[in-house]
């Protein structure tokens, strides 16, 4: 009897442990009929989400502009301020929700934000500081290209 109760036991253990797995791998996400994968998100955390998008739009523009202008110092603290990333301010759960890729693409992008601010302070070749921000446009461009944001119900 108590060996029967210690095998349901690890076997509940077994599968609670697989499935945190699982959802810490996949998120809550759906595949969407535009061949994207659909992350499941309340109206609280998307809209965090996307002001987050639209900040790091805004630090791209500015990054462009100081570079046109040569202006390096400029360009560093726009790159750095893109990179900074407030742990604390995330929603709670939001974390959990996103795909393991997803969230380790958003990762790879604040630490590319962090590598070109450092090449900026130190006055790197215009060529190549644009092709870190090419680079990093290009990561942009991957990650909308394959996911988006649906309101969970
Ligand atoms: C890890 C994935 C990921 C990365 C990396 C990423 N985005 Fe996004 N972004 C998204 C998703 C998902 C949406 C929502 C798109 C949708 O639902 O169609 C979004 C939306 C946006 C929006 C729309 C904001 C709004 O208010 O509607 C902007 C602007 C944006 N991203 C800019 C950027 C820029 C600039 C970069 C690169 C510097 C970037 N994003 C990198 C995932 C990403």
């Amino acid at each position: 009897m108590t060996k029967a109760l210690a095998t349901v036991a690890i076997l509940l253990w077994v599968v609670t442990a697989l499935a945190a797995g699982f959802f810490f791998v996949k998120g809550r996400a759906i595949s969407s009929p535009d061949g994207r994968t659909a992350v499941l998100l309340s109206r609280t955390e998307r809209d965090f989400v996307l002001a987050e998008m639209r900040m790091m739009l805004a630090s791209v523009q500015e990054i462009t502009q100081a570079l046109s202008q040569a202006d390096y110092a400029r360009a560093a603290q726009a790159a750095r301020s893109a990179s900074r990333h407030d742990a604390a301010r995330i929603p709670i759960g939001l974390m959990a929700k996103m795909p393991l890729e997803f969230r380790s693409a958003g990762r790879s992008m604040h630490e590319g934000f962090d590598d070109m601010a450092n090449a900026m302070e130190q006055r790197g070749a215009l060529p190549d500081l644009y092709g870190k921000l090419a680079d990093q446009l290009g990561a942009c461009v991957g990650c909308h290209a394959s996911y988006k944001i649906e309101l969970e119900q």
